[in-house]
């Protein structure tokens, strides 16, 4: 079968990056399935090389392919400067309705982490992509916009807001809370996982953040005896083949995924917290350079690099191409092309145990090979030949 796979180079390491993981995803699918599946790539342009030929960062032939695509994707988009868009890829996001930015994080040996047991971090999170205040709602101090909101609000709702503040809004819905938190219970009971946890801010939040937390229980009703509270198990109910569904306030999440990664398995949480958790997340097992991410709808699954352009690493190969390669991996389960996921991540891990990895992760690592990113490609090929 040939699937149609939509990409986007990407700005910065995105073109080095991406010359060592197209052949690398093209030669996992023919040692996983032979010539029986293929990928049918399309290039679409975005970022600075949309720019150069279109004199648009984001050119309506690729908002029209991606509206019909199923699976794209991407390597890291720079944020224009000067541009009227304020991040390409919040605009994407948006634009597609891809509700659930999906990061998942495990610890590959070899790796320095700053974890004492970081075998212990086996984490996945679901963060809410469209709204908080990443809604983009916002205006700045002084502007007529927000004198008139303040005035507003202070006149009509009784608020006591000073009349110079810079004014952000944090929409939050039923709907969008509802089904990025059903997307993360369905995750758990279909890959048999041990828990879902709720991250709000809701003690201080109530209406958001406190909102996300009471719809996410609600949401957790609809799964029947397929989920028990943690609650429920603290007065005797069984978890046995259940997802247990727990809660934690933001900011003790932090310190739990820390101290006690093994009690957390998928979480589920709104924008902001997800940004940041991500991030922190991603530090534990070794860094961004190495973090797998999809953002997704029901009906497209954009898989991405998770880091930036890196601009200072650009064209000197040197940039580590891992997480848009174990990106790809997600992509190729997603396409259920799984012994090729497998194979992809085995041949990254292998290379990693034998302490063969790009420079990033050489600084960090007793003798290590330090190998450029066009060479950690061609080793990944004959990985995969062996
Ligand atoms: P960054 O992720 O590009 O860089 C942070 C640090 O990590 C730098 O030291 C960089 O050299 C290093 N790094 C990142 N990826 C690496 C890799 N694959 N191999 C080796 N080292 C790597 O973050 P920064 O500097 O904040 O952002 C640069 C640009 O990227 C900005 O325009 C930002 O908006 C954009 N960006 C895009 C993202 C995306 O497309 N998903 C995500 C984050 C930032």
């Amino acid at each position: 079968m040939e699937r149609k796979v939509y990409w986007i180079e990407g700005d910065g390491i995105g073109p080095e990056i991406w010359s060592v993981a197209k052949p690398v995803i093209d030669a996992t699918l023919r040692k996983a399935y032979h010539d029986e599946h293929s990928i049918e790539w399309h290039e679409l342009l975005a970022g600075d090389k949309a720019v150069a030929q279109t004199g648009v960062p984001l050119p309506d032939a690729t908002i029209e392919a991606l509206s019909l695509a199923d699976v794209a994707i991407k390597g890291p988009l720079g944020t224009p400067v000067g541009g009227g868009m304020r991040s390409l890829n919040v605009a994407i996001r948006q634009k597609f309705d891809l509700y659930a930015c999906i990061r998942p994080i495990v610890w590959f040996r070899g790796v320095i982490s700053p974890m004492r047991k970081p075998e212990n971090v086996d984490m996945i999170i679901f963060r809410e992509n469209t709204e908080d205040v990443y809604a983009g709602i916002e205006f700045k101090a002084e502007s007529a916009e927000a004198v008139k909101l303040i005035n507003f609000m202070n006149n009509e709702l009784g608020t006591t807001i000073t009349e110079n503040c810079a004014i952000g809004i944090k929409p939050m819905t039923e709907f969008g809370s509802k089904r990025l938190v059903r997307a993360a219970i369905e995750h758990a009971i279909k890959h048999t996982l041990p828990s879902v946890t709720l991250v709000h801010k809701g003690n201080i939040m109530k209406f958001t953040e406190g909102a996300f937390l009471a719809w996410g229980y609600e949401v957790a009703q609809e799964f029947g005896d397929a989920v028990v509270t943690e609650k429920e198990v603290k007065k005797g109910a069984s978890s046995v083949g259940k997802v247990i569904i727990k809660d934690r306030i933001a900011d003790a999440m932090f310190q739990e995924a820390l101290l006690h990664p093994k009690d957390y398995s998928v979480i589920a949480t709104p924008n902001l917290n997800g940004d940041y958790l991500s991030d922190a997340l991603a530090a534990q097992v070794g860094g961004l350079g190495i973090a797998p991410g999809v953002n997704m709808s029901d009906r497209f699954a954009f898989f991405e690099a998770t880091h930036g352009t890196a601009p200072l690493a650009a064209g000197k190969d040197i940039a580590n191409p891992c997480s848009l390669l174990l990106s790809a991996a997600m992509m190729l389960d997603y396409m259920e092309f799984p012994k090729a996921g497998t194979a992809l991540r085995d041949a990254i891990i292998s290379l990693i145990n034998k302490k063969t990895v790009t420079p990033d992760l050489a600084a960090e690592m007793e003798n290590a090979t330090s190998v450029s990113c066009s060479e950690f490609g061609r080793l990944l090929i004959k990985e995969l030949a062996s």
